[in-house]
């Protein structure tokens, strides 16, 4: 069975729906919005999965650890946990981006990823593995002037995947992770005040062809099912021309520094 976080929207919610599609026969949801979550359990219900949605916020310890609990009594321990929500300042951008604003993306961006990885770990291990797929972003990658924080978060997250290398030998757990470049979701559309996309985000957009929901959810079941994949980070860039496939890469791994780190 399988688990997602920001599950009621773009690209957590086409991997729920791709998942069911593809034979995962339960699916945990959770998302922060309730509205989103009804409609992707009726995607996933119409799939022929069962599914269990409930309305968390990945940053709250209690409620995520509430959550993994539930799925575990309900559905059984997840194979696959896809932990994906996440969210960005906004403006007004950076320096200015507010206190409050900065503090909720590194809770949800990290420590929702860092508690959907540490208690998913946990689970898994005493039930015979599994895979994690954690949502990253190629903001992970270099400077990002407009918001270094939402930037901060996702190189995070690739450098927490990375190190979860070693549990594939130690606990038959594969954690990777995708880097995502420019995705047409709600979540592009909502960076200025909530209604449209930001000030320095719109002459970006109309230059570069975006990336599909769909595109992302597939290099993700690529990961799933890929069984030599462990601390993998799968980036997946926009397309050079529209209508062109999206070019992926794999982070290259720093194998001699893993190989002194897994000896230990
Ligand atoms: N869209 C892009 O261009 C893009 C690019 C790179 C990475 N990403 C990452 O992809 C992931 C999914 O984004 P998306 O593009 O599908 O956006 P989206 O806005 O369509 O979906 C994000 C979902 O996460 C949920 N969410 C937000 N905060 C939450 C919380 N505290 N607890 C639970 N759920 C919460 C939202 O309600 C929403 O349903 C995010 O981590 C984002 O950073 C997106």
């Amino acid at each position: 069975m399988a688990l997602v976080t920001g599950a009621g929207s773009g690209i957590g919610q086409v991997t729920a729906v791709e998942l069911a599609r593809r034979g995962v026969r339960a699916i945990a949801l959770a998302d922060i919005q309730q509205s989103g979550l009804d409609e992707t359990k009726t995607f996933v219900a119409r799939e022929g999965a069962e599914v269990l949605a409930e309305v968390v916020d990945v940053s709250n310890v209690e409620q995520i650890s509430r959550f993994f609990a539930l799925t575990e009594r309900r559905l059984g321990c997840p194979d696959i946990i896809h932990n994906n929500a996440g969210t960005i300042c906004g403006e007004p951008i950076w320096p200015e981006s507010p206190l409050e604003k900065m503090t909720q993306v590194v809770s949800v961006n990290l420590l929702g990823i860092i508690y959907g990885n540490r208690i998913g770990i946990e689970m898994m291990s005493k039930n015979g593995g599994g895979v994690i797929i954690n949502t990253a972003s190629t903001a992970a990658l270099g400077p990002m002037p407009t918001d270094p924080i939402y930037a901060g978060t996702k190189a995070a997250v690739v450098n927490l995947t990375q190190s979860c290398a070693g549990l594939l030998q130690s606990h038959n757990i594969r954690v990777n992770a995708v880097l995502p470049g420019m995705v047409a979701t709600p979540f592009i559309e909502k960076t200025g005040d909530g209604e449209q996309p930001a000030a320095w985000l719109k002459p970006i957009l109309g230059q570069i062809p975006m990336l599909s929901a769909d595109q992302i959810a597939e290099g993700i079941i690529q990961l799933v099912l890929d069984q030599s994949s462990a601390g993998a980070c799968l980036v997946i860039e926009n397309p050079t021309k529209p209508g062109g496939p999206p070019l992926k890469t794999l982070l290259p791994d720093a194998k001699s520094f893993y190989r002194y780190q897994l000896s230990r």
